[in-house]
């Protein structure tokens, strides 16, 4: 049975000295994907812990902050099951007891992709996941690929500033037509649901494309973008072929890129992305190798 503590300083007495800790930082509204993570960090770590906090700095829209899905009891059944030792889940006031005046702040990474579209997301993201980080101090720290910028921003920010931990990414869990795993999706509508896997083909016909030697992203990203557009209850928010470090948009494919898109049904925004991870070094001009 887990413990569950909600003050920070509670915490700290009772991680104390402890070593060998795996965090895994979710909003809760657990689902399969969170699942996996937890099943992780169980396999590699001495002591689990789960933090569940709906991080209002990194909500852009206050509506969409009301309407994330809360199920603690439900949570706290899973992290029960998944052999979880401690589930930190504070209220606002904890975490942030006073006017929050400092900041982890990745303009050059958010610029891009969701980011461009979440004006604030990405530093109220940094910026709690440093708090946790600093307040829990693991070891090792379990994040979905599924949030690829959030995973390139949380991996440069460990890098540039420093910080003691070992950043493990995790694939993305999908239903069988596709969808990658998300808490929103818990408010997508029957018939959203139905044209929700569209995101997904469409990287689909993205990374065939590439892999039939197709080398210019504006092809790409126009026929795939067809695929989403052909279904009339969606609208496209983003579909872009990037670096996966640096994130900045690639012309000409010569090397691994993530493909990364958002749209919205109705009022839900879903996300998802892929890796193509290409061969190193070889140039594009020459086209596959005999
Ligand atoms: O991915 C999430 O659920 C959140 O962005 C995180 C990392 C828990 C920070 O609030």
């Amino acid at each position: 049975m887990h413990e569950t503590i909600v003050g920070v300083a509670e915490l700290r007495a009772r991680l104390a000295g402890r070593r060998g800790v795996g965090l895994v930082p979710t909003m809760g509204a657990l689902h399969a994907g969170h699942k996996r993570l937890l099943e992780i960090a169980r396999r590699e770590n001495d002591f689990v812990v789960a933090s569940i906090f709906v991080n209002p700095i990194q909500f852009d829209r206050k509506e969409d902050l009301d309407k994330y899905p809360r199920t603690m009891e439900e949570d706290l059944r899973v992290c029960d099951a998944l052999g979880v030792d401690l589930v930190f889940a504070p209220s606002a006031a904890d975490l942030y007891p006073r006017e929050q005046l400092t900041f982890v702040e990745s303009p050059t990474l958010s610029a891009h992709l969701c980011g461009a579209h979440r004006p604030g997301h990405f530093r109220g993201v940094a910026t709690v996941v440093l708090k946790l980080f600093n307040i829990v101090q693991p070891e090792r720290a379990y994040f979905g690929e599924k949030d690829a910028q959030q995973l390139a921003i949380i991996r440069r920010m460990v890098e540039d500033l420093n910080v003691p931990v070992v950043v493990r990414a995790v694939e993305t869990v999908r239903e069988p037509d596709g969808l990658a795993l998300s808490s929103r999706n818990k408010l997508l509508t029957a018939e959203e649901r139905r044209v929700a896997s569209v995101l997904f083909e469409a990287l689909q016909v993205a990374l065939a494309l590439i892999e039939k030697g197709e080398r210019a992203s504006d092809a790409i990203r126009r026929k795939a973008i067809g695929v989403i557009e052909r279904r009339t209850q969606t609208r496209l928010e983003y579909f872009d072929i990037t670096d996966p470090d640096t994130l900045t948009p690639v012309e000409r494919i010569d090397g691994p890129v993530l493909i990364a898109g958002a749209m919205w049904l109705g009022t839900t925004r879903l996300i998802d992305n892929v890796t193509w991870r290409g061969t190193p070094g070889r140039s594009p001009a020459a086209g596959p190798k005999p």
